[in-house]
C-alpha cells in the first residue's frame, strides 16, 4: 500500500511527545510492545457479535477461546469464585457504568455517587452525562479533611430511597472503604456497584483493599493502572449476568472488538506476572515521594497527600487557576491535567492540578526523580520561572528514560 504521510507525521509528531514529556496523567498510562502488536493486529478484523458459543456470525471460534481467556484472567487476577460472571465486551468505562445503570435501574430511579467536584467521573451521573439525564443521581462528597463523607453517602441513599450506590472515583487520593459502602447499600437493599478504573491495578495486587466481597457489581477501565488496552470489564454476581450481558449486547454495542478482547487477555497475563506487584508498588511510593516532596516546597494537597497512585494540587495559594498551572506545565513537558476540587464553583474553572504516578513509573522513575519532578512543579507554579527555561531540562531527563521499562 501507498505510505500515507500525513498521518505517518502526525503518529511520529505523538511518539516525540510521549517521549519528551513527564506524563502525570494518573489515567493513562504506557504499554507493552507486545500489548501494542496485538491491538494492532488482525483480530480487528473479525465480526463477533454475540457472545461465546452464541455468535450472530460464522468463524468465531478462536474469538471463543481468546474471549474465555481474557474473563478466566481477570477471574484469577481479581481471585473471583464461580458465583461471579465477568464481561469483557464493553468498550469503554462509560459504557459499562451506562450498562449497569440500565441493567439494574428503571429510568427516572435514583443512584449515588461521588460528585464530580469531589472525584467522581462523569459517568456517575453528571448531568452532562447520559447517565444523569436517564436517571437521577444524588452526589456525595468530602469532609473537611478532605476525606469521602461516607456518613452524607449513607444519608443520601437512605433518603432517595436509592436502588444503587456507587463507590470508586477518577481523582480521590484516598484508601475507599469498600466494606462501608456495602454496609451502607445493604441496610436499605440498594445495590453496590464498585467503579475501580483507576485503581484496579491496586486492587489485583493486594495493595488497596478489594470491593469484590461487598459489591454486587465492579466495572473497571482497562487502560489505567491496569496497564492494558483501552477497554472495560463488568463483573457481576451471577445472579445479574444475563441481564448485564443482554444491556451491553445488544443493548448498547454491536460487535466487541476482539483485537481489545486479545489485548485485555495479555493484561491478564502481564497483571499475574510477579513483577506486576514490583511495579504497582513502585507507583505508590513514587506517589508518596512526590507528595512529600510538593508539600516540602509549600503546596497545598486536597486530603494533605495521598494513599494511592494519584495526588490533587489546590492551586489557589500558588495564584493561578488550574489551567494556567496545566499551562504552565504543559509547555515545560510536564502534562497533567487541570481538575475540580471541592468548593468550586464550576466544572469550566477548576483550581485544581491532578498528579500521578502510574506513566512514569512505567517509563522505570524512582523515588529520587519524584523530587527532581518536584522541584520542577515548584519553580513553574510557585516561582512562576518561565517554562521555555526548564523545557531544556525536562527534554534531557526523559530521554534517559524508554516509555516502557518494566
Ligand atoms: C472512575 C472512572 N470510571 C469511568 C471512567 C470512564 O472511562 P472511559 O474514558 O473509558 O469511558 C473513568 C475514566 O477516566 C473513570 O476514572
Amino acid at each position: 500500500m501507498r505510505k500515507d504521510a500525513v498521518l505517518e507525521k502526525f503518529m511520529k509528531t505523538e511518539l516525540l511527545r510521549q517521549k519528551a514529556q513527564i506524563n502525570l496523567i494518573p489515567s493513562e498510562n504506557y504499554v507493552s510492545d507486545e500489548m501494542l502488536s496485538i491491538i494492532g493486529s488482525v483480530l480487528t478484523n473479525k465480526y463477533s457479535e454475540g457472545y461465546i458459543g452464541k455468535r450472530y456470525y460464522p468463524g468465531n471460534t478462536v474469538y471463543d477461546g481468546i474471549e474465555k481467556l481474557a474473563q478466566d484472567r481477570i477471574r484469577k487476577l481479581f481471585k473471583l469464585g464461580k458465583d461471579w460472571h465477568v464481561n469483557v465486551q464493553p468498550h469503554s468505562g462509560s459504557s459499562a457504568n451506562m450498562a449497569v445503570y440500565l441493567a439494574l435501574m428503571q429510568p427516572t430511579e435514583t443512584f449515588v455517587a461521588m460528585g464530580l467536584a469531589s472525584g467522581g467521573h462523569l459517568s456517575h451521573g453528571h448531568r452532562v452525562s447520559a447517565t444523569g439525564r436517564l436517571f437521577r443521581a444524588a452526589h456525595y462528597g468530602l469532609d473537611t479533611d478532605g476525606v469521602l463523607d461516607y456518613d452524607e453517602a449513607a444519608r443520601l441513599v437512605e433518603m432517595h430511597k436509592a436502588k444503587l450506590v456507587i463507590s470508586g472515583a477518577t481523582s480521590y487520593p484516598r484508601t475507599i472503604d469498600f466494606a462501608r459502602f456495602g454496609t451502607i447499600a445493604k441496610k436499605t437493599g440498594a445495590y453496590h456497584v464498585a467503579d475501580i478504573s483507576h485503581i484496579a491495578g491496586l486492587v489485583a495486587a493486594g495493595l488497596h483493599p478489594s470491593p469484590f466481597a461487598h459489591a454486587d457489581v465492579v466495572t473497571s477501565t482497562t487502560h489505567k493502572t491496569l496497564r492494558g488496552p483501552r477497554g472495560a470489564f463488568i463483573a457481576c454476581r451471577t445472579d445479574f449476568a444475563d441481564r448485564i450481558d443482554r444491556v451491553v449486547f445488544p443493548g448498547l454495542q454491536g460487535g466487541p472488538h476482539n483485537h481489545i478482547t486479545a489485548a485485555i487477555a495479555r493484561m491478564g497475563f502481564e497483571a499475574l506476572d510477579p513483577n506486576f506487584k514490583k511495579y504497582q508498588t513502585q507507583i505508590i511510593k513514587n506517589a508518596q515521594a512526590l507528595a512529600k516532596a510538593l508539600i516540602a516546597h509549600g503546596f497545598s494537597l486536597v486530603s494533605g497527600g495521598t494513599d494511592n497512585h494519584l495526588m490533587l494540587i489546590d492551586c489557589k495559594n500558588t495564584g493561578m487557576t488550574g489551567m494556567e498551572a496545566q499551562n504552565a506545565l504543559e509547555v515545560a513537558g510536564i502534562t497533567a491535567n487541570r481538575n475540580s476540587i471541592a468548593g468550586d464553583q464550576s466544572p469550566f474553572y477548576p483550581t485544581g492540578v491532578r498528579l500521578g504516578t502510574p506513566a512514569v513509573t512505567t517509563r522505570g522513575m524512582k523515588e529520587r526523580d519524584m523530587v527532581v519532578i518536584a522541584a520542577w512543579i515548584a519553580r513553574l507554579l510557585l516561582k512562576k520561572e518561565k517554562p521555555v527555561k526548564i523545557k531544556k531540562e525536562i527534554a534531557a531527563f526523559t530521554a534517559k528514560f524508554s516509555l516502557y521499562a518494566n
